[in-house]
């Protein structure tokens, strides 16, 4: 087992939320799944005082993480909710991607799998013209692309999966996210399906909207248990058990 790493055709498209649930479903099952935000940035203060990522309080909480580990799932948090290559430019912050990369590797030893979820689109720059899929190709994950389901996400799916093989990577599945089985029509049913013709990439779940959710009070069972109900688990497994990003 080595990990996955979970982009998204955009900003706050649910990144952080499907990392969260597969990784409840993994540390349901028993397995010692790990998490890791590399760089974050629009940071929170908190009680302490200090500058935190809430997509790593998420992703963390879901996976059993505790606190003391937060430099390591989450080694760089910038204040700005710009691009971190901006964040950190305009805090007068030096991105340094070896160190990230090298935190990485020990978390990487100590969890398995490690789950990595990305920073806004495939090409958010991190650091200068270093992009999130340099990243994704230092890293070697298999990669899994969230996307919304409504208008607009046959063109951001198609472009995300062209631009990461262009890179030599695979996109090993695609997570719609907010998926609303009472309310969907043929919009989302047909993106569903073009989606699936023009990019061949499996679709490996349709998450659903939950409300509780949206107000940051849901529980890792419950969300440990819609990743079950709605995400393909034994495959998202089988895809984590292949390993490397081979086209
Ligand atoms: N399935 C869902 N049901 C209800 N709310 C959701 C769902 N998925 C995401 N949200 C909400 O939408 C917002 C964006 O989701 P999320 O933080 O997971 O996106 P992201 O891709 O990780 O964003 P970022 O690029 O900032 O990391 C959050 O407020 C989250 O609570
Ligand atoms: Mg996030």
């Amino acid at each position: 087992m080595s990990g996955l790493f979970i982009t998204a055709t955009d900003t706050d498209v649910g990144k952080t939320v499907i990392t969260g649930a597969i990784a409840a479903a993994l540390r349901t099952r028993k397995i010692h799944v790990g998490v890791m935000k590399p760089l974050a940035s629009g940071g929170v203060t908190d009680q302490f005082g200090n500058l935190v990522a809430e997509d790593a309080t998420f992703i963390m909480k879901a996976a059993g993480i505790a606190e003391s580990e937060r430099s390591l799932v989450n080694p760089l948090c910038l204040a700005p909710a710009l691009t971190p290559a901006v964040a950190a430019t305009v805090s007068n912050i030096e991105v340094n991607m070896p160190a990230i990369i090298k935190i990485y590797q020990d978390l990487a030893k100590k969890y398995q799998p490690l789950l990595v979820e990305g920073v806004g689109g495939i090409t958010a720059p991190l650091w200068q013209d270093y992009l999130l899929v340099d990243l994704m190709v230092e890293l070697s994950l298999p990669v899994i692309v969230v996307t919304r389901p409504n208008l607009g996400t046959i063109n951001h799916t198609v472009l995300t999966v062209e631009y990461a093989r262009q890179r030599g990577l695979k996109v090993a599945g695609i997570i719609i996210n907010g998926w609303n089985e009472n309310e969907v029509g043929i919009l989302e049913k047909s993106n569903e399906v073009y989606i699936t013709r023009l990019t061949q990439v499996p679709i490996l779940g349709k998450f659903p909207y939950s409300s509780k959710i949206g107000e940051g009070n849901i529980e890792g069972s419950e969300l440990a248990r819609l990743a079950e109900e709605y995400l393909q688990m034994d495959k998202i497994i089988s895809i984590i058990e292949r390993g490397s990003n081979d086209e």
